[in-house]
Parts: structure tokens; C-alpha cells; sequence
């Protein structure tokens, strides 16, 4: 069973509003390149992770959820695809998803003022649809595409620092990947009027999976094929990202000495060797058990909402993340 079947959440609705956001835009000729890229991009999968969250958060609430939450729902994909047409710059990413990056095809100049556009959109609309007594809607929109470009500045600028600590790769995670979920559970259930203290246990618990989210795509760096990744696999190590694996491998000498020779200028067949060291090393279990030790924060938060209807929904998304574990 799907995530958002399991879930009982209606796909389509959000997919609906994703797409007006770009369709409502009076200012955005019909066929132009702009909407069509954005309609292709929203259409090519994706789980809408983010916004099943919005949802689940919004079942936590003292009143039943409405537009406003679907809005925000759609918001939240919004905000994450744009990020995704800017890192595939960032990272020269020729795949997304098994097909090819928007920037491959329309170029990196129109593709990066086809991520800006999508963002400020949703900025737009939020704050316009958001009045006093709703700001935590800029919550979304502010906090989370600032925390979100500052992790990536942060992973730009430790490419290829084999001396980072744990805090800041932790850190560079935190504002990449874990606060947009987070934000996302926090920002569903406020649109549903739930009370503050809910809505920070919610933030924690998405936090947590966001870590969690995290360290395993960097494991699936290590474990994945080509074909299940749909990019190459080893483009972490490649580009001089350290990730969790990496920051441990790096506590053992031998492989410390191969891994610090990695550089910008490496060829294919010195990373394919180190990256089968490491694979074969004890950096991915170590890696494991830090996302093991998130998904227990997790699931120790579900522990704390269990008075909720909606907490078997927590367990849902819970399992899902655990099951990227195998
Ligand atoms: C995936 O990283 C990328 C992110 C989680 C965030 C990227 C954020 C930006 C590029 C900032 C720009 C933001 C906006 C809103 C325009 P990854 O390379 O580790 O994952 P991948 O395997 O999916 O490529
Ligand atoms: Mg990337």
C-alpha cells in the first residue's frame, strides 16, 4: 500500500493545488516555458513527503482541517521542487527521479530562474492569503527556504573539509533536509488550531525524522545501485560531500589516509575504490544506528501524543522512514 493510502489522504486534491499555484498566476503566460517546466516537474513523482505531513499534522488540531491546510500542503512541495531544480545545478546532477534535471534541459539559466520564481511564488501567495493571527503560515515560507539555502551554503563550503566535526555535519543536515518536515508537521497542525505544546512535539518528531531521512540518503550513496538511485551512485563522495559514513570511516586510519586524497580532481576509478572500502567498512552500521537512534526519539514523541486519534498516523509515516533503513 502507498504512503498516502495508508494514510487515507486524497493525492490528487494536493496535486490539484500544487499545480494552480502555478496556474492562478495571471502573470505566467498559459504555454509558456516557466509553467510548462513547473507542470512537468510536479508531474514526474514524487511522494509528496512533505505535504502528507502537512496533513498528518493538521489531524492534531482542535478544528477540522480545510483549504488552508491543503494550501499549505501544496506550499510545502512547492518550496521542496525548487530546491530540487537548484540542486541538481549545484551538484551538475544530470537525473531527478530517473529522468532528466529541468537544467539539462532548458539550461542552468532559465532552470535557476525557474527555481527562484517557484519559491517567491509561494512567498507571494502566503503572505497574501495570511493574516495577523495566522503568522506561523510564514513559518513555512521564511524560515524553511532560509534554513533550507543556508545547509546547502553550509555543504558548499565543507566540500571536501575531512576535518568537519559531527555537530556541523548534523547541523548542515538539520537546515538541508529536517526543518522543511519539521516545519511542515508544525504548520498542519496550527492551520487546524491544535495548541502550541502539540504542535512543538510535532516539530520534534519531524525533526527527527527529517535526521533520520537524511543520514539514510547519505547511506544510499554507499548501498544503491545506479538504477535504483536514479543518478549515479557514489556522487556524494564524488563531490567531496563528508556525510555521516564518510565522518566515520574517516576514525580509521587506513581509511582516514584515502579518503583525505580524495579531491575535485580524483579520477572515477580512485572514488570507486574508496567508495568500496568504505562500503565494507563499519562506517554505514555506525550510520545505521545514529538514524535508528532518530526514528527512537520518534517514536518516544508518538508515546507522548498517544491521548490523539491521530497518533497511529505518526506510527504510519514512522514505519515508512524505518522501512528506508532495509
Ligand atoms: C537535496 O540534497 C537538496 C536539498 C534537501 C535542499 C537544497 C536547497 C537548495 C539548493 C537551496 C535553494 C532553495 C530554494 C527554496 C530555491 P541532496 O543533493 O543531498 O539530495 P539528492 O540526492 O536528492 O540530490
Ligand atoms: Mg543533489
Amino acid at each position: 500500500m502507498k504512503l498516502h493510502e495508508a494514510l487515507n489522504i486524497d493525492l490528487g486534491e494536493i496535486d490539484r493545488e500544487i499545480e494552480q499555484l502555478v496556474t492562478r498566476d495571471k502573470d505566467v503566460p498559459k504555454h509558456s516555458q516557466l509553467s510548462s517546466s513547473i507542470l512537468e516537474l510536479i508531474g514526474s513523482g514524487g511522494k509528496r513527503l512533505r505535504p502528507l505531513m502537512v496533513i498528518v499534522g493538521s489531524r492534531f488540531g482542535r478544528k477540522t482541517s480545510g483549504r488552508r491546510t491543503i494550501q499549505l500542503a501544496a506550499a510545502a512541495e512547492f518550496i521542496h521542487v525548487a530546491s530540487l531544480v537548484h540542486d541538481d545545478i549545484i551538484d551538475s546532477a544530470e537525473l531527478r527521479r530517473g529522468q532528466p534535471a529541468l537544467h539539462t534541459k532548458t539550461g542552468i539559466t532559465s532552470a535557476v530562474h525557474i527555481g527562484n520564481y517557484m519559491s517567491a511564488r509561494v512567498i507571494e501567495l502566503l503572505s497574501k492569503y495570511t493574516s495577523d493571527k495566522d503568522r506561523y503560515v510564514h513559518d513555512l515560507s521564511a524560515v524553511a527556504t532560509a534554513q533550507l539555502c543556508l545547509g546547502e551554503y553550509q555543504q558548499m563550503e565543507l566540500a571536501y573539509n575531512y576535518d568537519i566535526s559531527m555537530e556541523q555535519y548534523l547541523e548542515k543536515s538539520r537546515n538541508k533536509t529536517a526543518l522543511l518536515m519539521a516545519t511542515c508537521l508544525r504548520v498542519g497542525a496550527l492551520s487546524s488550531d491544535s495548541t502550541e505544546e502539540v504542535a512543538k512535539l510535532l516539530y520534534a518528531f519531524g525533526e527527527a525524522l527529517g535526521m533520520s531521512f537524511q543520514i539514510q540518503d547519505d547511506l544510499l550513496d554507499f548501498t544503491q545501485s545506479e538504477a535504483v538511485l536514479g543518478k549515479p551512485a557514489g556522487s556524494d563522495l564524488r563531490h567531496g560531500q563528508v556525510t555521516l559514513p564518510v565522518l566515520y570511516a574517516l576514525q580509521d586510519p587506513a581509511l582516514e589516509a584515502v579518503i583525505r586524497k580524495i579531491g575535485p580532481d580524483s579520477t572515477e576509478s580512485e572514488v570507486a575504490y574508496v567508495l568500496e572500502l568504505i562500503k565494507f567498512s563499519e562506517a554505514l552500521s555506525r550510520a545505521e544506528e545514529i538514524s535508528q537512534d532518530y526514528l527512537d526519539q520518534a517514536a518516544s514523541i508518538i508515546q507522548q501524543l498517544s491521548a490523539y486519534p491521530a497518533h497511529v498516523d505518526l506510527e504510519t509515516l514512522l514505519q515508512y522512514f524505518a522501512a528506508r533503513d532495509r
